[in-house]
This record gives C-alpha cells, structure tokens and sequence, in this order.
C-alpha cells in the first residue's frame, strides 16, 4: 500500500516527484474521453521507467495467442487495446540539453488531475546537466465536447539564462504493446506528412486494418501573446514533427499550444479520414486553447451534475469516490453501441481492453444511475449485436439449437480468452448478461427493450443453460458439472451454487419475459419465435423441469448454501491464520495450493446474496456471508463491493466502511500493488454501489425504489443521485436525517424506510434515519 498521493476533494495530487512509482501515477493521472484514452506520460522525453499508453476506443489487435497446450475450440487470438500513435510527445531541448526528468534534478514537482473541469497539469523546476533553470507548467485535456481532439499547452520559462530552446511536437508512430505476444509492431505507416506548423500520420493496424488518422497543429505564444515562429518539419518512417528554435530571454514564458485530433475508420470512412482530421484541426484551432478548456469545464459540470456524490467529514473517502466515478465517465460515455468497458478502462494494456462480465454485473448499475437511459441502453445492445456471435461461440463447444454462450473475454462478440477453466467454464458470465436486462427494465421500466431485443437473448442464454445440465441418476436431480464460478481459485468444480442458481434464475425470467411479450405484441412474439425457431412449450416445460428440480448444494446444520459440492472437504481456516507474509496468496502459493484451499477471491456464493437478496431472509444472508466472508482474500478489485454492500445489509457498518474504502482506494492506495497496470476501472463502478446500495440501502423491489441510509460513523454528510424512471433524485443523508429531492416534474412514489411515500415534482421529503 503506498501513500504519495495527497488527499484533496476534486483533486488528485502528487507533490514532489516519485520516479519509483512513476506507473502507478501514470494509471492514476490518465485522462480519457471515451473515445480515447492517455496514460499520464510526459510530453517531453524521459529516460526513466514508464509505461506508455495512448488508446482508441475500438482499435484492438487479434494477437497470437501464447499458450502451451492447446484444447480444441479455443480462440485462436487474444485481443489487445492497441498503444495508438503517440499524439502528446513534445521534446524540449534547453541550449543542448534535452529536457528529461531522468537526467535533471527537479524542484517543486506537482502533477495534478483536476476531476471537476477534467484535465491534466503538472509543474516543476528542472535542472539541467548543463545547468540550466527552467520552469514549466503544462495542462493537457481529451475534450469531451470534440472527442476526436486534445490539448496541450506546454509552458516553459528559463529562470537563469538568456538563450535557445528548442521544441519538437512530434507524432510518433512507432509505438509497441508491452504485452505484445511475440514482441511485435502492430501498426503500419500509410502516409506522413509535416508542413509548416502542422503534421499528420496515417496509420493502419495490421491484420485486421483499422486505419487512424492523427493530425497535430500548434501555435507558440511568447508572454501570453501570440507570436510568429518558424518551423522545420521532419518526417520519418514512422514518426512526423515541427521543429522551433526559439532565442528565449530569461525569464520570458514561451507556451506551445499542440491540438491534435484522432480519427479512426471505425467512424470514418478510410480514404476521407485525412481530410476529416484536418477539419477537426481546423474546428478546434478556431475555437482556441481558452474556450475548449471552458467547454470542457462546462461538459464536466453537466456531467458531475447527474454522477456526483458528495461527503462531509472525510476527505480520502471523497476524493476515493470522485476519483472512482470520474474514471468510470472518463472510460465510457455511452454514445456507440459498438464500445464497451474494459476492466483497466484507458489505464492500461492488462485485460486487454476487452469486455468481461463485470459490465453488466458491476459497471451497468452506475450507468443507469447516472447518465441518461441511452447510456446504459447502449450496454445491452452490445450484447444483442453479439448475439449471433455468442450462438457460433456455443456451436463450437457442441451446443445446438440457438443456444448461446457469450464469450469470457471478447472485443466483437468471438470469444478470446484461451484458459480451459475459464474460457469453457466460468460461464456464470452468461447469467450476468441475462439479470443486466432485468436491471436495465427495473431502472428506466422501457418494457419495449424486451419485445425489441431483451426476449431474444434471454431465450438463447436459457437454452444454454438447460443444454448444460445433466440428469443425475444418482441424485434424481439436474447438476451442472464442470464449472468455475467468480471465485477463481477453484476450477472444474460440481454444482457451483452461484452458477446453478443464476441459471435457473435465467430460465425463470426468460418465462416471464415470454409471457409479456405474448401479451403486449403477439406479432412481434410471432416474428422471433419464427426467426429462432422456438418451440414455446417443449422449450420452456423442459426449463420448468429443471428449474423445479435442480439440484443446490447446502449444509443442513451450518444453514449455508455451499459454494460447490465438496466445498467442506476442504480444510476450512480463516485467512487471519494465513501468514501476513503471504498475502497475496496468488503471489507467494503454488496454483496447485489454491485450488485445494478453502481461500475464495471474491464473492461467489455471496455474489447469489447479493443479486437474489430478495429471495433470502436476513438471517440466510448472515449465516452465509458470516461463513464464507472470513475465508475470502478478496484478491480480485471486485470483491470488496459486493461485500460491503451484504455487510451494510446486515448492519455490519463498520465492516461495510472498511471494504468501501478498500474498494474506494484501491488504486489511490495502490492496495494490490498492481495499480501501475492500470487503474481498475470496473471495480469502480462496485465503489458507487457500495455507497448507493450499500450506505444508502437503495434497491428497487418489484418496480418501485427503495431507500434505507444510514451513515459512516465519521462521515458528517453524504448525497448521492438516482435516476429511476426518468426521474432524477438526490439523497441526502447529514446528521440524523435523510432527505430525498425530486429534481424532475413529474411525481414519483418511493419507500423510505420501508414507508412509501409520494414526492411530487421539484419536492422532498425527510425522515429520521432509522
Ligand atoms: C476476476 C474476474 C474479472 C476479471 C476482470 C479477474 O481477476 O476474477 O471476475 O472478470 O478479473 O476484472
């Protein structure tokens, strides 16, 4: 756990250069706009450690999967979020001595990313090996408002000398992975150009031929006035660049104002992709410096306007929240189908960039929250456009009949993940895909989703599962064997619970979503029904039969579910008798001990309590979070949510605060010691739930929204906001009362407390905190 990273309510802050963490701050000050997303790298040259990363939404590789064994029906590729051509680069030479925080001593260092106005800052002093003082100041954003472009302003004033300085703005095309399988380039150069103060790179990825154009103009101002310069262009193989050599006097501020635009042909068509990224230029030049940090201050607001949370009384708790819902709208912004959530977000190479269950399990509840409907909307209809891909992906494993199987990890619907156990058994993840549907109706209540879509994956998820199952003769029960459930350090396991149980949950619902259907548009119902060729009452009588008579392992005595058949062969002991020396286990234990122990990575049956509470009384929940929470490492960023959430349910509050600010923190804290990867985008969503659903008990319960606050013992005040069925509200939560605002027109019923109660529009209600 590491604690450089200064607490500040809208900021995050790193005072004085940390070299040895200079990853983890490059994962931390990433900005992104969804379309596109930037490690915080420097501008200028740096000889020391880094990591460097520039994404484009959508431009993934199919890399060459390594594995050392192969098992038929494994993809053949891993798909990788490409490092995109390098847009920010700007080297800086002072006299003759390049400018590169490796090489010079460094004074007053300060990176700054400002989540309210959502941009990058950084000052220092630098000393050069010759001696030269410079000062300088840079800010840098991704623009929400013209999402193809960024800014840089890069300042520099030399403090004790009359003389040269030299700044190259650069576009660099030669740019490689770090994960890259086989340690290759995955760009080809098209065509370069450099003119006179603007320069431009088409490229295109290899094998799979996304083209993305990246074009740069600047402008130089000498004490805050605009000023003529001269500029040399250079072109390379695969690099463009300006060159200015400036006579400076000391103390004179020279800034170099670099607007770049990135357009890929996911949006453009190829052969006008140049031409576009000129006009891009050309736009946000018009606008200037000044007025794109001002839309982009505004955009923020707006944004910060449906998604924040506020807290009094704890500044590390705010600053964790922000930073955690700033990522998650910096990451995705919900306005192309075709995009999604990689579990790094643009922090990254790990994971790929690609999708995982943890978008529907984990992102979708934040999203529905808090952007509008077509946000979260989006999420869904990825999938359904994968659908087709997810029936191939299960033909290929031996399923049949329109039964569908979405992929672990995929960029386009294919599955790419090659691990026997989890590419062919964590197929919980299909169950995730089937309850975000629900939850996506329960929020917005647009039951048209299920007529236009909805109904068609459900009946290809349920027709996975009831293939999946088999008849034991020995049990007179259906049993799902094979399977790994979330908690992956268990592999190739009989009747997980929480698999089994989402899987008849699926199959249950899919009936209940047949018969909406039926009833609100038989023709529609008629026109998929042909389509899928679905044979209505074989089908559904077969999933009554399994649903009536699958089989779920429990210990009668304990009164737990067990998270799968031999669970209690295991040698159980809580992970406090584990050495501290230890932990992690997946650092320091053998694989082959993980499996045979009893440690859990993340909620597995606990992750059935949460999504299925409404099945359980209180005293089930206890009994078996009170049971498998002190065996669970919570080695994977998405356990602590789910966690504190169950924990504030049974009034465990000073358990819920603790995971909260674990989950919080995570990657501030650098809890994991991973965060230098990249920052854990998705287990940021589970931070909002745990403060929404967890702190303030929101639930919504056969269509109507449920509130239940109470506040963390050294909080003084929180709010957060919901949007439930176009209505917006914000919660309050100070003191001894709740309050809840209508900020829309239109009335809306909710139960505080278990009391329900109207809020007419623009009004509110108070109660005490119960
Ligand atoms: C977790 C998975 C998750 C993946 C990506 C793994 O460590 O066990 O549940 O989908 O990370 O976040």
């Amino acid at each position: 756990m590491k604690n450089y990273i200064k607490k500040d309510e809208w900021c995050i802050i790193e005072k004085d250069f940390h070299p040895e963490y200079n990853r983890v701050s490059e994962s931390l000050f990433s900005i992104g706009n969804g379309r596109m997303g930037q490690r915080g790298n420097f501008e200028e040259q740096y000889s020391g450690d880094s990591l460097q990363g520039n994404y484009v939404a959508g431009i993934y590789y199919p890399d060459k999967t390594r594995v050392g064994w192969w098992k038929n029906g494994y993809p053949e590729y891993f798909a990788k979020v490409l490092n995109a051509p390098n847009w920010i680069g700007i080297d800086v030479f002072v006299d003759n001595d390049p400018l590169d925080l490796a090489q010079c001593e460094v004074v007053n260092f300060k990176r700054v990313l400002n989540m309210k106005e959502g941009y990058l800052k950084r000052s220092f002093i630098a000393k050069t090996p010759g001696g030269k003082d410079v000062k300088v100041n840079t800010r840098r954003f991704l623009s929400i408002v013209d999402d193809d472009c960024g800014v840089i302003r890069f300042s520099i004033t030399p403090l004790n000398f009359d003389g040269k300085i030299t700044m190259i703005p650069y576009i660099d095309a030669d740019v490689k992975n770090e994960d890259a399988n086989y340690d290759e380039k995955f760009w080809d150069v098209l065509e370069k150009k450099a003119h006179e103060q603007e320069a431009y790179i088409s490229a295109k990825t290899k094998k799979l031929h996304f083209h993305v154009c990246c074009g740069m103009k600047y402008e130089i101002f000498r004490n805050g006035h605009k000023s003529d310069f001269e500029s040399e262009g250079t072109v390379k193989e695969k690099y463009v660049a300006g060159k200015t050599i400036l006579d400076c006097r000391q103390g004179e501020q020279i800034d170099l104002v670099k607007y770049t635009a990135v357009l890929s042909s996911l949006n453009h068509k190829t052969e006008d992709l140049l031409e576009h990224t000129r006009g891009e230029l050309e736009k946000i030049l018009a606008k200037g410096y000044d007025k794109l940090l001002e839309e982009q201050a505004w955009a923020w607001k707006k944004k910060w306007e449906w998604s924040d949370i506020e807290i009094k009384g704890d500044v590390a708790a705010q600053q964790g929240i922000r930073f955690n819902i700033f990522q998650l709208n910096q990451t995705y912004t919900g306005e192309d189908a075709r995009l999604n959530i990689g579990p790094k977000g643009f922090t990254g190479e790990k994971y790929g960039g690609s999708t995982y269950w943890d978008t529907e399990a984990y992102c979708l509840p934040f999203y529905l929250s808090s952007a509008p409907p077509e946000v979260s909307r989006n999420l869904l209809l990825y999938r359904y456009r994968h659908l087709e891909k997810a029936i191939e992906n299960a033909e290929k494993l031996g399923f049949k009949n329109g039964a569908a199987l979405y992929p672990m990890v995929t960029m386009n619907g294919e599955e790419c993940h090659n691990e026997w156990e989890i590419t062919f058994e964590e197929i919980h993840r299909n169950g995730a895909i089937a309850h975000a549907i629900l939850d996506y109706v329960n929020y917005t209540g647009d039951k048209d989703y299920l007529i236009e879509y909805g109904m068609e994956v459900l009946i290809a998820i349920s027709r996975f599962w009831s293939q999946r199952v088999n008849f034991s003769e020995a049990k007179q029960k259906y049993v799902m064997l094979g399977v790994t459930g979330p908690n992956e350090y268990e592999n190739n396991v009989n009747n997980n619970w929480y698999t089994s149980k989402i899987a008849c949950w699926t199959m249950q619902y899919t009936m209940e979503v047949i018969r909406f259907v039926k009833e609100s548009n038989r023709t529609r119902f008629a026109e998929i029904s042909s389509k899928i060729a679905f044979r209505e009452t074989d089908e559904t009588d077969r999933w009554q039969e399994i649903i009536d008579n699958m089989y779920f392992p429990k210990d009668q005595e304990k009164g737990i579910f067990l998270q799968q058949e031999g669970y209690l062969d295991k040698v159980i002991k809580p992970v406090t008798e584990i050495p501290e020396s230890e932990i992690p286990i997946n650092q320091y234990w053998s694989w082959d001990r993980i499996l045979r122990s009893c440690y859990i990575k993340q909620a597995d049956v606990l992750q059935g309590m949460y999504f299925f509470e409404q099945e359980y009384d209180e005293d089930t929940i206890r009994r078996n979070y009170d049971f498998y929470e002190p065996l669970t490492v919570h080695e994977s960023s998405l356990s602590p949510c789910i966690h504190s959430i169950l924990a504030a349910r049974l009034r465990y509050h000073d358990k819920a605060y603790e995971f909260y600010l674990r989950t919080a923190r995570l990657d501030l804290d650098d809890y994991n010691n991973d965060t230098s990867d990249g920052c854990h985008v998705t287990s940021m969503a589970g931070t909002w739930m745990s403060v929404v659903y967890g702190f303030g008990g929101m639930r919504i319960i056969e269509g109507k929204l449920h509130i239940n606050p109470f506040i963390p013992g050294k909080w003084q005040k929180y709010d957060f906001k919901i949007l439930f069925r176009g209505v917006l509200l914000r919660i309050d939560v100070e003191g001894k009362t709740v309050g809840v605002r209508n900020h829309s027109d239109k009335e809306i019923s909710v139960f505080l407390y278990g009391k329900e109660q109207k809020i007419g529009g623009r009004a509110s209600i108070s109660a005490f905190i119960e």
